[in-house]
Protein backbone atom coordinates (compact mmCIF):
# COMPACT_ATOMS: atom_id res chain seq x y z
CA UNK A 1 0.00 0.00 0.00
CA UNK A 2 1.15 3.46 -0.21
CA UNK A 3 0.20 6.80 1.65
CA UNK A 4 0.96 10.26 1.05
CA UNK A 5 0.93 11.68 4.31
CA UNK A 6 1.50 15.27 5.18
CA UNK A 7 4.74 15.69 7.88
CA UNK A 8 5.92 18.41 10.31
CA UNK A 9 7.28 20.06 7.07
CA UNK A 10 3.89 20.16 6.01
CA UNK A 11 4.84 19.26 2.66
CA UNK A 12 3.35 15.50 1.68
CA UNK A 13 5.63 12.81 1.59
CA UNK A 14 5.28 9.68 -0.29
CA UNK A 15 5.97 6.40 2.13
CA UNK A 16 5.57 2.44 0.44
CA UNK A 17 3.37 0.96 4.04
CA UNK A 18 3.78 -2.62 4.85
CA UNK A 19 1.10 -3.65 7.08
CA UNK A 20 1.96 -6.83 8.91
CA UNK A 21 -0.43 -9.27 11.82
CA UNK A 22 -3.67 -9.23 12.36
CA UNK A 23 -6.43 -9.46 15.22
CA UNK A 24 -7.19 -7.02 17.46
CA UNK A 25 -6.64 -7.61 21.20
CA UNK A 26 -8.29 -6.36 23.74
CA UNK A 27 -6.09 -4.10 25.71
CA UNK A 28 -6.42 -2.94 29.79
CA UNK A 29 -4.91 -0.12 31.53
CA UNK A 30 -2.30 -1.87 34.16
CA UNK A 31 -1.34 1.69 36.16
CA UNK A 32 -2.58 4.08 37.41
CA UNK A 33 -5.27 6.07 35.35
CA UNK A 34 -2.90 9.25 36.22
CA UNK A 35 -3.74 10.80 32.90
CA UNK A 36 -2.73 13.94 34.77
CA UNK A 37 1.27 12.69 34.38
CA UNK A 38 0.44 10.86 30.98
CA UNK A 39 1.21 13.19 28.45
CA UNK A 40 2.37 16.21 30.41
CA UNK A 41 5.54 16.86 29.22
CA UNK A 42 6.49 19.97 31.71
CA UNK A 43 7.97 17.09 34.38
CA UNK A 44 11.69 17.70 34.90
CA UNK A 45 13.58 14.91 33.96
CA UNK A 46 14.65 13.81 37.37
CA UNK A 47 11.17 13.59 39.08
CA UNK A 48 10.13 11.94 35.51
CA UNK A 49 12.50 9.35 35.85
CA UNK A 50 11.89 8.25 39.52
CA UNK A 51 7.93 8.37 38.15
CA UNK A 52 9.06 6.17 35.19
CA UNK A 53 11.01 3.59 37.71
CA UNK A 54 8.41 3.48 39.92
CA UNK A 55 5.66 2.50 37.74
CA UNK A 56 8.24 0.10 36.43
CA UNK A 57 8.10 -1.60 39.78
CA UNK A 58 4.25 -1.10 39.62
CA UNK A 59 3.75 -2.83 36.51
CA UNK A 60 5.94 -5.38 36.85
CA UNK A 61 3.68 -6.26 40.54
CA UNK A 62 0.65 -5.84 38.65
CA UNK A 63 1.57 -7.90 35.28
CA UNK A 64 2.56 -10.91 37.69
CA UNK A 65 -0.49 -10.62 40.03
CA UNK A 66 -3.56 -9.89 37.08
CA UNK A 67 -1.50 -11.03 33.81
CA UNK A 68 -2.31 -8.03 31.84
CA UNK A 69 -1.32 -7.90 28.36
CA UNK A 70 1.92 -5.06 27.78
CA UNK A 71 1.69 -2.96 24.57
CA UNK A 72 4.90 -2.14 23.36
CA UNK A 73 5.71 0.47 20.66
CA UNK A 74 8.80 -0.45 18.67
CA UNK A 75 10.61 2.33 16.70
CA UNK A 76 13.54 1.20 13.97
CA UNK A 77 15.30 4.01 11.81
CA UNK A 78 18.86 2.43 12.03
CA UNK A 79 19.35 1.90 7.97
CA UNK A 80 16.56 2.65 5.24
CA UNK A 81 13.70 2.08 7.05
CA UNK A 82 11.59 3.99 9.17
CA UNK A 83 9.39 1.70 11.05
CA UNK A 84 6.93 1.81 13.83
CA UNK A 85 4.92 -1.27 15.33
CA UNK A 86 2.65 -2.37 18.64
CA UNK A 87 3.15 -5.72 20.06
CA UNK A 88 1.46 -7.33 22.58
CA UNK A 89 3.42 -9.57 25.38
CA UNK A 90 6.47 -9.44 22.85
CA UNK A 91 4.80 -12.02 20.42
CA UNK A 92 1.67 -10.29 19.19
CA UNK A 93 1.67 -7.87 16.14
CA UNK A 94 -1.07 -5.48 16.59
CA UNK A 95 0.56 -2.95 13.89
CA UNK A 96 3.54 -3.20 11.90
CA UNK A 97 4.20 0.06 9.50
CA UNK A 98 7.29 0.33 7.54
CA UNK A 99 8.49 3.31 5.34
CA UNK A 100 11.06 2.43 2.86
CA UNK A 101 13.36 4.52 1.48
CA UNK A 102 15.18 1.65 -0.68
CA UNK A 103 13.29 3.25 -4.18
CA UNK A 104 15.38 6.88 -3.34
CA UNK A 105 18.56 5.19 -2.50
CA UNK A 106 18.43 3.10 -5.85
CA UNK A 107 18.96 5.75 -7.86
CA UNK A 108 22.10 5.97 -6.22
CA UNK A 109 23.27 2.38 -6.15
CA UNK A 110 23.14 2.19 -2.36
CA UNK A 111 22.24 4.05 0.70
CA UNK A 112 23.39 7.76 1.45
CA UNK A 113 23.45 8.35 5.19
CA UNK A 114 22.70 11.92 4.74
CA UNK A 115 19.45 11.40 2.66
CA UNK A 116 18.29 8.77 5.29
CA UNK A 117 18.67 10.70 8.38
CA UNK A 118 16.27 13.86 6.00
CA UNK A 119 13.79 11.02 5.19
CA UNK A 120 13.46 9.45 8.58
CA UNK A 121 12.67 12.89 10.16
CA UNK A 122 9.32 12.97 7.55
CA UNK A 123 8.17 9.76 7.67
CA UNK A 124 9.16 9.25 11.61
CA UNK A 125 5.72 11.31 13.57
CA UNK A 126 3.42 9.57 10.22
CA UNK A 127 4.55 6.14 10.65
CA UNK A 128 4.69 6.41 14.70
CA UNK A 129 0.99 7.74 14.32
CA UNK A 130 0.30 4.89 12.05
CA UNK A 131 1.31 2.20 14.21
CA UNK A 132 -1.08 3.34 17.05
CA UNK A 133 -4.21 3.97 14.81
CA UNK A 134 -3.64 0.54 13.04
CA UNK A 135 -3.43 -1.08 16.20
CA UNK A 136 -6.97 0.35 17.42
CA UNK A 137 -5.34 1.82 20.31
CA UNK A 138 -4.88 5.57 21.53
CA UNK A 139 -1.70 7.14 23.18
CA UNK A 140 -2.79 5.82 27.23
CA UNK A 141 -2.36 2.52 25.83
CA UNK A 142 1.33 1.95 25.15
CA UNK A 143 3.09 1.10 28.23
CA UNK A 144 6.51 1.51 27.14
CA UNK A 145 8.59 2.65 24.11
CA UNK A 146 11.16 0.67 22.54
CA UNK A 147 13.53 2.21 20.45
CA UNK A 148 16.49 0.78 18.36
CA UNK A 149 20.05 3.01 19.90
CA UNK A 150 22.16 0.59 17.61
CA UNK A 151 23.95 -0.33 15.63
CA UNK A 152 23.57 1.45 12.43
CA UNK A 153 24.07 4.77 10.84
CA UNK A 154 24.48 7.77 13.70
CA UNK A 155 22.42 10.41 11.90
CA UNK A 156 19.34 7.81 11.30
CA UNK A 157 19.61 6.56 14.84
CA UNK A 158 19.13 9.99 16.12
CA UNK A 159 16.32 10.55 14.80
CA UNK A 160 14.36 7.28 16.26
CA UNK A 161 16.02 8.03 19.30
CA UNK A 162 14.91 11.04 20.35
CA UNK A 163 11.18 10.60 18.98
CA UNK A 164 11.39 7.70 21.56
CA UNK A 165 12.56 9.84 24.15
CA UNK A 166 10.02 12.26 23.23
CA UNK A 167 7.04 9.89 23.76
CA UNK A 168 7.93 8.18 26.50
CA UNK A 169 8.33 11.45 28.55
CA UNK A 170 5.16 13.05 27.04
CA UNK A 171 3.52 9.35 27.95
CA UNK A 172 5.46 8.93 31.37
CA UNK A 173 6.14 5.54 30.57
CA UNK A 174 9.68 3.60 30.12
CA UNK A 175 12.12 4.36 27.31
CA UNK A 176 13.74 0.78 26.58
CA UNK A 177 17.26 0.97 24.27
CA UNK A 178 17.46 -1.88 22.19
CA UNK A 179 19.90 -3.66 20.08
CA UNK A 180 18.86 -3.80 16.56
CA UNK A 181 20.59 -7.31 16.09
CA UNK A 182 18.71 -8.71 19.21
CA UNK A 183 15.85 -6.96 17.20
CA UNK A 184 16.49 -9.50 14.11
CA UNK A 185 16.84 -12.68 16.44
CA UNK A 186 13.69 -11.87 18.32
CA UNK A 187 11.38 -11.60 14.95
CA UNK A 188 11.29 -15.13 15.13
CA UNK A 189 9.26 -15.00 18.19
CA UNK A 190 6.68 -12.93 16.25
CA UNK A 191 5.77 -15.85 14.26
CA UNK A 192 2.75 -17.35 14.82
CA UNK A 193 3.40 -20.86 13.57
CA UNK A 194 6.56 -21.11 16.10
CA UNK A 195 3.87 -21.51 19.36
CA UNK A 196 6.54 -24.17 20.46
CA UNK A 197 9.67 -21.88 20.39
CA UNK A 198 7.09 -19.14 21.62
CA UNK A 199 5.60 -21.14 24.46
CA UNK A 200 8.75 -23.26 25.77
CA UNK A 201 12.24 -22.58 24.03
CA UNK A 202 14.95 -24.58 24.53
CA UNK A 203 18.09 -22.53 25.31
CA UNK A 204 20.65 -22.50 24.43
CA UNK A 205 19.62 -21.74 20.59
CA UNK A 206 22.04 -20.85 17.96
CA UNK A 207 21.46 -17.60 16.05
CA UNK A 208 22.55 -16.49 12.89
CA UNK A 209 22.18 -13.09 11.68
CA UNK A 210 22.83 -12.30 8.28
CA UNK A 211 21.98 -8.61 7.04
CA UNK A 212 23.17 -5.64 5.14
CA UNK A 213 25.63 -4.41 7.76
CA UNK A 214 25.79 -7.61 9.86
CA UNK A 215 26.74 -11.48 9.33
CA UNK A 216 26.98 -12.84 13.14
CA UNK A 217 26.63 -16.49 14.55
CA UNK A 218 25.54 -15.69 18.36
CA UNK A 219 24.55 -18.58 20.54
CA UNK A 220 21.62 -17.42 22.54
CA UNK A 221 21.64 -18.66 26.12
CA UNK A 222 18.39 -16.87 27.33
CA UNK A 223 15.65 -14.29 26.37
CA UNK A 224 18.28 -11.78 27.51
CA UNK A 225 21.86 -13.22 27.55
CA UNK A 226 23.85 -13.54 23.75
CA UNK A 227 27.49 -14.70 23.12
CA UNK A 228 29.10 -13.40 19.73
CA UNK A 229 31.20 -16.98 18.58
CA UNK A 230 31.87 -15.47 14.81
CA UNK A 231 31.25 -12.74 12.74
CA UNK A 232 32.35 -11.70 9.07
CA UNK A 233 36.11 -10.73 8.85
CA UNK A 234 35.09 -8.21 5.89
CA UNK A 235 31.63 -7.95 4.08
CA UNK A 236 28.41 -8.71 5.09
CA UNK A 237 26.36 -11.58 3.46
CA UNK A 238 24.03 -8.62 2.35
CA UNK A 239 26.57 -6.37 1.43
CA UNK A 240 28.17 -9.18 -0.69
CA UNK A 241 24.63 -9.45 -2.41
CA UNK A 242 24.09 -5.88 -2.69
CA UNK A 243 27.87 -5.35 -4.22
CA UNK A 244 28.11 -7.97 -6.27
CA UNK A 245 24.71 -7.08 -8.03
CA UNK A 246 26.10 -3.76 -8.84
CA UNK A 247 28.68 -4.89 -10.51
CA UNK A 248 26.29 -6.91 -13.05
CA UNK A 249 24.42 -3.79 -13.27
CA UNK A 250 21.51 -4.30 -11.32
CA UNK A 251 20.06 -1.50 -8.77
CA UNK A 252 20.10 -1.67 -4.61
CA UNK A 253 19.43 -3.82 -2.91
CA UNK A 254 20.83 -6.34 -4.76
CA UNK A 255 20.01 -9.38 -2.34
CA UNK A 256 16.14 -9.58 -3.55
CA UNK A 257 17.07 -8.92 -7.81
CA UNK A 258 19.73 -11.64 -7.24
CA UNK A 259 17.14 -13.89 -5.78
CA UNK A 260 14.84 -13.30 -8.23
CA UNK A 261 16.72 -13.70 -11.54
CA UNK A 262 19.24 -16.87 -10.39
CA UNK A 263 18.80 -19.47 -12.91
CA UNK A 264 21.56 -22.23 -13.24
CA UNK A 265 23.64 -22.19 -16.47
CA UNK A 266 25.16 -25.14 -17.60
CA UNK A 267 27.99 -23.37 -19.12
CA UNK A 268 29.20 -21.33 -15.63
CA UNK A 269 31.74 -23.26 -13.62
CA UNK A 270 31.34 -23.03 -9.23
CA UNK A 271 32.18 -19.70 -7.33
CA UNK A 272 34.43 -20.52 -4.51
CA UNK A 273 33.67 -20.58 -0.80
CA UNK A 274 35.85 -18.82 2.05
CA UNK A 275 35.26 -21.68 4.91
CA UNK A 276 37.74 -19.67 7.41
CA UNK A 277 38.50 -23.40 9.12
CA UNK A 278 38.63 -24.07 12.58
CA UNK A 279 36.60 -20.44 13.69
CA UNK A 280 33.35 -19.63 12.99
CA UNK A 281 34.07 -16.88 11.24
CA UNK A 282 33.00 -15.81 7.43
CA UNK A 283 34.46 -13.84 4.89
CA UNK A 284 32.65 -12.71 1.44
CA UNK A 285 35.02 -10.39 -0.06
CA UNK A 286 36.95 -12.81 -1.80
CA UNK A 287 33.84 -13.98 -3.27
CA UNK A 288 33.02 -10.56 -4.56
CA UNK A 289 36.63 -10.40 -6.08
CA UNK A 290 36.08 -13.59 -7.83
CA UNK A 291 33.05 -13.11 -9.40
CA UNK A 292 34.05 -9.70 -10.38
CA UNK A 293 36.53 -11.22 -12.54
CA UNK A 294 34.41 -13.99 -13.89
CA UNK A 295 32.03 -10.77 -14.93
CA UNK A 296 34.23 -9.21 -16.70
CA UNK A 297 35.49 -12.16 -18.72
CA UNK A 298 31.85 -12.58 -19.49
CA UNK A 299 31.46 -9.50 -20.43
CA UNK A 300 28.54 -8.79 -17.94
CA UNK A 301 29.96 -5.43 -16.61
CA UNK A 302 28.94 -3.96 -20.08
CA UNK A 303 25.48 -2.42 -21.35
CA UNK A 304 24.71 -5.00 -23.66
CA UNK A 305 24.76 -8.06 -20.92
CA UNK A 306 23.88 -11.43 -21.84
CA UNK A 307 20.69 -12.15 -19.19
CA UNK A 308 20.71 -15.54 -18.89
CA UNK A 309 24.71 -15.04 -18.13
CA UNK A 310 23.88 -12.87 -15.49
CA UNK A 311 21.05 -15.42 -14.33
CA UNK A 312 23.63 -18.20 -14.20
CA UNK A 313 26.22 -15.55 -12.02
CA UNK A 314 23.40 -14.91 -9.77
CA UNK A 315 22.68 -18.12 -9.45
CA UNK A 316 26.74 -19.56 -8.80
CA UNK A 317 27.00 -16.29 -6.05
CA UNK A 318 23.79 -17.03 -4.00
CA UNK A 319 24.83 -21.07 -3.88
CA UNK A 320 28.30 -20.48 -2.54
CA UNK A 321 26.79 -17.25 -0.09
CA UNK A 322 24.38 -20.05 1.35
CA UNK A 323 26.38 -22.91 1.31
CA UNK A 324 29.00 -21.20 3.49
CA UNK A 325 26.12 -19.71 5.96
CA UNK A 326 24.35 -23.50 5.90
CA UNK A 327 27.15 -25.42 6.49
CA UNK A 328 29.22 -23.10 9.09
CA UNK A 329 26.15 -22.16 11.14
CA UNK A 330 24.83 -26.25 11.32
CA UNK A 331 28.71 -26.80 12.61
CA UNK A 332 28.33 -24.27 15.29
CA UNK A 333 24.80 -25.42 16.58
CA UNK A 334 26.44 -28.76 17.16
CA UNK A 335 29.83 -27.61 18.19
CA UNK A 336 27.88 -25.54 21.08
CA UNK A 337 24.98 -28.16 22.05
CA UNK A 338 22.34 -26.21 20.61
CA UNK A 339 18.35 -26.91 20.35
CA UNK A 340 17.44 -25.13 17.36
CA UNK A 341 18.73 -22.52 15.22
CA UNK A 342 17.57 -18.86 14.66
CA UNK A 343 17.97 -17.26 11.40
CA UNK A 344 17.25 -13.37 11.26
CA UNK A 345 18.25 -10.23 9.16
CA UNK A 346 16.92 -9.04 5.69
CA UNK A 347 18.98 -12.22 3.76
CA UNK A 348 16.69 -14.39 5.80
CA UNK A 349 14.75 -13.42 3.09
CA UNK A 350 16.18 -15.23 0.31
CA UNK A 351 13.91 -18.36 -0.64
CA UNK A 352 17.25 -20.78 -1.25
CA UNK A 353 18.68 -20.29 1.98
CA UNK A 354 15.44 -21.22 3.62
CA UNK A 355 15.14 -24.32 1.81
CA UNK A 356 18.75 -25.03 2.31
CA UNK A 357 18.63 -24.72 5.96
CA UNK A 358 14.98 -26.76 6.15
CA UNK A 359 16.56 -29.44 4.43
CA UNK A 360 19.77 -29.99 5.55
CA UNK A 361 19.16 -29.71 9.74
CA UNK A 362 18.22 -32.14 12.16
CA UNK A 363 17.54 -29.14 14.70
CA UNK A 364 14.79 -27.41 14.25
CA UNK A 365 15.16 -24.54 11.90
CA UNK A 366 13.32 -20.98 13.29
CA UNK A 367 13.18 -18.32 10.02
CA UNK A 368 10.51 -15.42 10.32
CA UNK A 369 7.93 -14.57 7.47
CA UNK A 370 9.79 -12.42 5.12
CA UNK A 371 8.15 -8.71 5.78
CA UNK A 372 9.95 -9.82 9.38
CA UNK A 373 13.54 -10.57 8.22
CA UNK A 374 13.99 -7.22 7.21
CA UNK A 375 14.23 -4.31 9.16
CA UNK A 376 10.92 -3.43 11.30
CA UNK A 377 9.64 -1.85 14.43
CA UNK A 378 7.78 -5.15 15.83
CA UNK A 379 10.97 -7.07 16.49
CA UNK A 380 12.55 -4.25 18.15
CA UNK A 381 9.62 -4.35 20.31
CA UNK A 382 9.76 -7.91 20.80
CA UNK A 383 13.26 -7.47 21.96
CA UNK A 384 12.49 -4.87 24.53
CA UNK A 385 9.70 -7.11 26.06
CA UNK A 386 11.94 -9.51 28.55
CA UNK A 387 14.54 -6.41 29.27
CA UNK A 388 11.13 -4.73 30.88
CA UNK A 389 9.64 -7.53 32.47
CA UNK A 390 13.02 -8.38 33.97
CA UNK A 391 12.75 -4.47 35.23
CA UNK A 392 15.15 -2.79 32.54
CA UNK A 393 14.74 0.40 31.50
CA UNK A 394 17.00 3.21 29.41
CA UNK A 395 17.46 6.59 31.08
CA UNK A 396 16.86 9.88 28.79
CA UNK A 397 20.82 9.91 28.51
CA UNK A 398 20.42 6.72 26.09
CA UNK A 399 22.81 7.71 23.27
CA UNK A 400 23.03 6.09 19.97
CA UNK A 401 25.96 3.61 19.64
CA UNK A 402 26.34 3.04 15.77
CA UNK A 403 28.84 0.14 16.43
CA UNK A 404 26.56 -1.18 19.20
CA UNK A 405 27.73 -5.04 19.41
CA UNK A 406 25.64 -7.91 21.02
CA UNK A 407 27.14 -10.42 23.52
CA UNK A 408 30.05 -9.14 23.35
CA UNK A 409 32.12 -6.16 25.70
CA UNK A 410 32.43 -3.06 23.47
O1 LIG B 1 18.21 -6.46 7.84
P1 LIG B 1 18.11 -5.55 6.67
O2 LIG B 1 16.73 -5.19 6.19
O3 LIG B 1 18.88 -4.21 6.93
C1 LIG B 1 20.09 -4.20 7.62
O4 LIG B 1 20.05 -4.21 8.88
O5 LIG B 1 21.13 -4.23 6.92
O6 LIG B 1 18.93 -6.26 5.49
C2 LIG B 1 19.10 -5.68 4.23
C3 LIG B 1 19.91 -6.64 3.39
C4 LIG B 1 20.33 -6.06 2.04
O7 LIG B 1 21.71 -6.30 1.85
C5 LIG B 1 19.49 -6.85 1.05
O8 LIG B 1 20.13 -7.01 -0.21
C6 LIG B 1 19.34 -8.17 1.76
O9 LIG B 1 19.16 -7.82 3.11
N1 LIG B 1 18.19 -8.94 1.27
C7 LIG B 1 18.29 -10.11 0.61
C8 LIG B 1 16.98 -10.51 0.27
N2 LIG B 1 16.12 -9.56 0.75
C9 LIG B 1 16.87 -8.62 1.37
N3 LIG B 1 19.37 -10.84 0.28
C10 LIG B 1 19.18 -11.98 -0.42
N4 LIG B 1 17.95 -12.43 -0.78
C11 LIG B 1 16.83 -11.72 -0.46
N5 LIG B 1 15.63 -12.18 -0.83
ZN1 LIG C 1 18.66 -5.00 10.01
Amino acid sequence: MSLDVKCIYSQPVRVNLITAGEGRFQTRRYLSPSNDTRGNAGLIAVPLLITIQLRIKYFLNLKQAHAFTVNILGIETSCDETAASVVADGTQILSNVIASQAEMHSAHGGIVPELASRQHILAISPVIREAVVDASLSWPDIDAVAVTSGPGLAGALIVGVNAAKGLSASLGVPLIGVNHLEGHLKAAWLAEEFDVLRDHPEFPLMGIIVSGGHTELIVIHSHTKYELIGATRDDAAGEAFDKCARIMGMPYPGGPEISRLAERHPDLERLPRAWIRQTHDFSFSGLKTALLRRAEDLGLTDESRDVRLVAGLSHELQESIVDVLVTKTLGAAEAFDCNGIIVGGGVAANGRLREQFHRQSTLPVFIPPPVLCTDNGAMIAAAAYHHLMSGESSGYDLDVDPSLRLGKAA
